[in-house]
């Protein structure tokens, strides 16, 4: 792609990514949904480079269109790794204009925990 497409979503391209790619498979969620969950492992204290990359794609519609809600569910070995994954999050929603509903950070054992699972399971019954 050449400079000449720089910022083409947002000046010609009325939020259409000018690159093709997997993005055009998330998007249309991403378009519809009421809520977005960002699930992550922490890898190197932080989010996956996969994540990552999926926010990063959706610079071309910036705002989701109809989400107003948001929460994020973090994966790791030890406990407290995941606070750079955590500010990434809540600096994202602060430019979306999304509310956090809330982060669930398991770690070890607790990733496997029927508890801790039933635990996410009625938060997202109660939203
Ligand atoms: C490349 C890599 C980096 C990791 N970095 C961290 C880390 O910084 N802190 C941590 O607690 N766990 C770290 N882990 C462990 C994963 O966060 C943990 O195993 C996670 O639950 C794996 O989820 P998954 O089964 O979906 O891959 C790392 C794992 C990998 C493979």
């Amino acid at each position: 792609m050449g400079r000449k497409d720089n910022e083409y979503c947002h000046t010609k391209g009325e939020g259409k990514c000018v690159q093709k790619d997997d993005l055009e498979k998330i998007m249309p969620a991403y378009f519809e949904s009421d809520m977005i969950v960002f699930a992550t492992p922490v890898y190197y204290f932080d989010m996956s480079a996969q994540l990552s990359a999926a926010i990063q794609r959706v610079y071309c519609i910036g705002k989701p269109a109809k989400a107003t809600k948001a929460a994020m569910l973090i994966s790791s070995a030890s406990p407290g790794t995941g606070e750079g994954a955590v500010v990434s999050y809540k600096n994202m929603l602060a430019y979306m204009g999304v509310e956090d509903m809330g982060v669930f950070a398991l770690a070890g054992e607790e990733c496997k925990s029927e508890e801790k699972l039933a635990e996410i399971r009625a938060f997202a019954k109660g939203l």
